[in-house]
C-alpha cells in the first residue's frame, strides 16, 4: 500500500503563524515524500457555535491558505469535509463502537466543555473524535500529521480502527501519528508563556498569515521580551527571546548558532528589526498568493471540485465495503 498523509484544520480564522510553523509548513514538506490529503474540517468546526456566511468565508479563506503556502494540487488532494457526507457516515459509525468511557477522557472534550460547562455542551463536542476517526480512517492513511494536542485523538482513532477490524474483520489500516522533528509550540507575542493562537485577546499577540507589512513590523516591534541584552536562545530563563528567535529559524532556515553569531553584539532592537524583515520576506509570497485567490477565487473553485471528486470517489469504495461488514441497507 502506497503512504497516505492525511490532515486537516477548522477553518474557524485566518491561520496565523503558529498554525503555519506547526501545521502547514510541514505538511508542505511532507508532500515530497508522501501521497497527501488535506482537509478543511468544517463539520468540525461547527462543534462550537459559528456564524454561518463566516464559516464559509473562512472555509475557502483556509483551502486558499492551503494553496498559498505551498502545497501542490498535483500531489495532494485539497477538500471541504462537508462535501464528502461519507465522512460524517463513518463518523456515525464509529461512534457506536466508541466507548462513553473513552470519549468522556478526552482532555479537549474536557476542557471545551468546562467552558459552557457540562451539561449544556453540545453532543458533537463530544462525538468530535470519532468524527476525527472517520477522516483518517476513510482514506487508509497511514501517517497523520498533528501537534501535541492532537496526539490522544489520533490513540483513539487506532483503537476504533482495531475494534472495528476485530469485530466485522479487516477493513482499516492503523494509523501512526507523524511528529514534526524540529516541531515548535509558537508561542504569543505578548504572552510567551501562552500559544500563540486566534483568540488571543493580546492585539498584538498573534501574527495573521494575511497580515501586512505594517502590521507584522508593528506586531514584532511590541514583541515582549526578556531581561538581559545578548541574543542567546535559552528556553527556560528567557522564554520570549526564544520564541522569538524560533520564528527566526522557521523563517529562515538558519540554525540557532548561526542566529546567536549573526547577533553577536546586537541588541533586542536591532534582532527585532531583523526578524520583522525576515518574517516579511517569508510572508510575502504567501500573502500575495492569497490575495490573488480571494481576487479571482475560480481557479481555487476548479481544485476543490477535482479535490473533491477525489475524496468522494476513495470514500464511496471504502463505505461500500465499511456497509457491507456492517450489514447495513440491502446487499
Ligand atoms: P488550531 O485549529 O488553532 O487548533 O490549530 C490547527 C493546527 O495548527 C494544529 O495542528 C496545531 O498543532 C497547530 N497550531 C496551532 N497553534 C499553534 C502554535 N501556537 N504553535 C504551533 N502549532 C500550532
Ligand atoms: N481536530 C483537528 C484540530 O483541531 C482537526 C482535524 C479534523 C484533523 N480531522 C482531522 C487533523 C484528521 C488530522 C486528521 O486541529
Amino acid at each position: 500500500m502506497q503512504d497516505l498523509v492525511l490532515s486537516g484544520v477548522k477553518p474557524t480564522s485566518i491561520p496565523h503563524l503558529g498554525n503555519y510553523i506547526g501545521a502547514l509548513k510541514y505538511w508542505v514538506e511532507l508532500q515530497h515524500t508522501y501521497r497527501c490529503a488535506f482537509m478543511i474540517a468544517d463539520l468540525h468546526a461547527i462543534t462550537v457555535p459559528q456564524n454561518p456566511a463566516e464559516l464559509r468565508a473562512r472555509t475557502i479563506d483556509t483551502a486558499a491558505m492551503y494553496f498559498a503556502v505551498g502545497i501542490l494540487p498535483e500531489r495532494c488532494f485539497v477538500f471541504v469535509q462537508s462535501e464528502v457526507p461519507q465522512h460524517a457516515e463513518l463518523g456515525w459509525i464509529l461512534g457506536t463502537i466508541a466507548k462513553m468511557g473513552e470519549m468522556e477522557r478526552m482532555t479537549q472534550f474536557k476542557d471545551k466543555s468546562a467552558k459552557e460547562g457540562r451539561e449544556r455542551s453540545g453532543i458533537g463536542l463530544f462525538t468530535y473524535p470519532a468524527l476525527m476517526a472517520a477522516d483518517i480512517l476513510m482514506y487508509d492513511t497511514t501517517a497523520v500529521p498533528v501537534g501535541e494536542d492532537q496526539l490522544q485523538h489520533l490513540e483513539l482513532t487506532r483503537t476504533l480502527a482495531q475494534r472495528f477490524n476485530t469485530h466485522f474483520g479487516p477493513t482499516f489500516n492503523v494509523p501512526e501519528a507523524l511528529i514534526q522533528k524540529h516541531g515548535a509550540r509558537i508561542m504569543s507575542l505578548a504572552h510567551p508563556d501562552r500559544k500563540m493562537s486566534k483568540s488571543d485577546v493580546a492585539k498584538n499577540g498573534t501574527i495573521f498569515l494575511d497580515d501586512d507589512t505594517d502590521t507584522i513590523r508593528h506586531k514584532i516591534s511590541r514583541a515582549v521580551t526578556d531581561s538581559g541584552s545578548t541574543i542567546t536562545f535559552d528556553p527556560i530563563e528567557r522564554p520570549a527571546l526564544a520564541n522569538l528567535m524560533t520564528i527566526y529559524h522557521h523563517m529562515t532556515g538558519k540554525t540557532m548558532p548561526e542566529i546567536e553569531q549573526l547577533f553577536a553584539g546586537k541588541g533586542f532592537g536591532d534582532f527585532k528589526k531583523e526578524l520583522a524583515e525576515v518574517t516579511i520576506n517569508h510572508l510575502g509570497p504567501i500573502r500575495h498568493r492569497l490575495l490573488e485567490f480571494r481576487k479571482d477565487p475560480s481557479e481555487l473553485m476548479t481544485l476543490l471540485n477535482k479535490g473533491r471528486d477525489q475524496a468522494q470517489k476513495l470514500a464511496e469504495q471504502k463505505m461500500t465495503l465499511v456497509r457491507d461488514r456492517v450489514g447495513l441497507g440491502r446487499a
